[in-house]
């Protein structure tokens, strides 16, 4: 049989975790939260989020694949045969995810493109020209307007910049994120530095770090900060267990997973330091208060930071910097997500070359890509990015939970990762595991479902929302009915 593939250091494996845990989740999305739940507020809940499920999850899915040296669906079937559907919804919330994530890297690319321009082309209107020249967003979700070409052919570039990362699997892996995890991260302190030598760049900051303790009472806070901790540490997705199994088998776990989650936070922490001291900055130039000059969304880090590039000398040298940024911290994020369905399929057909399975996730993702470049992708992207990091995550995580909390054995699987790892866990992380984490995690499914009862999420139409569902339900009868079918699916 052929041996499993290696990461060829400690540092390297290191390297592909954060490069994974660290990308637009942490430029894009933490920052419009935090915005769109008033700064300061959002910090709380998301930090507190951090150490009750982050972590403690993390810890858990870096064991898994390290000790059973399996990607994410042998390794739940070999917890029990039934289990094994949990790796597949995982799997699939990442391949879900890595398809719109693309096509943000695409916006990305062609924001890179247009850089080159003595003055920048959005100057004075970063909204109408990522709206209306690089979207042509149309009026609704129902007028999808059919393909935009230039993201089309921007996402084909993305895709094949990403199939040229994974195509040699952990090997190729291993040595692209060597630059694409610090690059991002020397690139977004030269922006940092410009950002708040801006004016009005204070009042921003302080927005961003003021604590609103009377949100926390709103449950949908509560909400957005676990299930971005869920997307921000790439849990529920198979990434990390898969990562973690070509790890050796006696590699520090803890320290891994401190390492990964602090590094990662931090750099989240850091991006909204960025994003807040320009939108003190336009306040200050706008003359309105810095909870009201953008409009939160998806779209933020498309406008904000475009603005804000607009006013560096040199202004086309930072642009086109920053969308390298972008671009390169999302690259081993999206590698990542097909690295985990690569490994499952590899685990199930050892004898299927790596640079077939790549190339077949790469090709399928890219045809669902198209959805996401069409004039309504924006729509779709928000709802689908919605019901998968909502549901599709937080359904993994409890599960998770549950089959190494009362299946496997949590104190049987932290036995394990104490003798191995320097930072010992007390029994406390068992209690985590098979009480708080499960009662968090239902707690918040049946809030979040409630909402949802209550009216459509942003009022989008009927149909719509049933394709955000269906990246919930099929998935989840999937794994139902691998749990409940009499047969054992696929032996071991
Ligand atoms: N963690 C990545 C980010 O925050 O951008 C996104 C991501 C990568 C999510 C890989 C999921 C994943 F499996």
């Amino acid at each position: 049989m052929e041996q499993r593939a290696r990461w060829s250091s400690r540092m390297i494996f290191l390297f592909a975790a954060i490069g994974s845990a660290v990308g637009l989740g942490n430029v894009w999305r933490f920052p419009y939260l935090a915005y769109k739940y008033g700064g300061g507020a959002f910090l709380v809940p998301y930090l507190i989020a951090l150490f009750i499920l982050g972590v403690p999850l993390l810890i858990l899915e870096f064991a898994l694949g390290q000790k059973l040296q399996k990607g994410a669906v042998a390794a739940f079937r070999s917890i029990h045969h039934r289990l094994g559907g949990i790796g597949t919804m995982a799997i699939f919330s990442g391949f879900v995810v890595v398809v719109y994530y693309a096509a943000v890297m695409a916006w990305a690319l062609v924001f890179f493109f247009n850089s080159f321009q003595a003055k920048m082309p959005w100057a004075g209107d970063a909204k109408g020209y990522f709206f209306d020249h690089i979207l042509h967003i149309s009026g609704s979700v129902g007028d999808v307007g059919g393909i935009n070409w230039t993201l089309f052919a921007a996402l084909l570039v993305v895709w094949v910049l990403i199939y040229l990362s994974v195509r040699k699997g952990v090997k190729s892996v291993g040595k692209v994120v060597l630059v694409t995890m610090p690059l991002p991260i020397i690139l977004l302190l030269v922006i940092f530095i410009r950002g708040i030598t801006l004016d009005g760049a204070l009042s921003g900051i302080l927005f961003y770090i003021t604590p609103d303790f009377s949100a926390l009472m709103s449950t949908e806070i509560w909400l957005a900060a676990a299930s971005q901790i869920f997307f921000t540490l790439s849990l529920g997705f198979g990434v990390m267990i898969a990562y973690a199994s070509f790890n050796r088998k006696d590699q520090n776990i803890t320290g891994d997973a401190w390492i990964t989650a602090l590094t990662n936070s931090g750099i989240s922490l850091f991006a909204g330091f960025v994003v807040f001291s320009v939108l003190g900055y336009m306040a200050t130039t706008t003359g309105v208060s810095v909870g009201d000059v953008v409009t939160s969304g998806p779209g933020l880090a498309f406008v904000v930071f475009p603005q804000a590039l607009a006013l560096m000398p040199l202004s086309w040298l930072f642009s086109a910097l920053f969308f390298l940024t972008l671009l390169s911290l999302g690259i081993d994020s999206a590698f990542s997500l097909v690295e985990a369905v690569d490994t499952v399929i590899k685990d199930r057909f050892r004898d299927m070359s790596t640079k077939k399975i790549a190339f077949g996730v790469c090709l399928t993702a890219f045809v669902f890509g198209t959805l996401f470049v069409t004039h309504a992708g924006l729509y779709f992207l928000d709802i689908v990015d919605h019901f998968v990091t909502n549901f599709g995550l937080v359904l993994v995580g409890l599960f998770e939970a549950i089959a190494v909390g009362w299946v496997y054995g949590a104190r049987r699987l932290r036995e394990y990762i104490n003798s191995v790892s320097r930072w010992k866990m007390g029994a406390w992380w068992d209690h985590l595991i098979r009480y708080v984490i499960p009662a968090v995690l239902i707690l918040l499914l049946v809030m979040q479902f409630i909402k949802e009862m209550e009216g459509p999420y942003e009022g989008y139409p009927g149909w719509a929302l049933a394709i955000g569902w269906s990246v919930v339900v099929v998935p989840l009868a999937y794994g139902l009915f691998v749990a409940l079918s009499r047969k054992r699916l696929q032996p071991q």
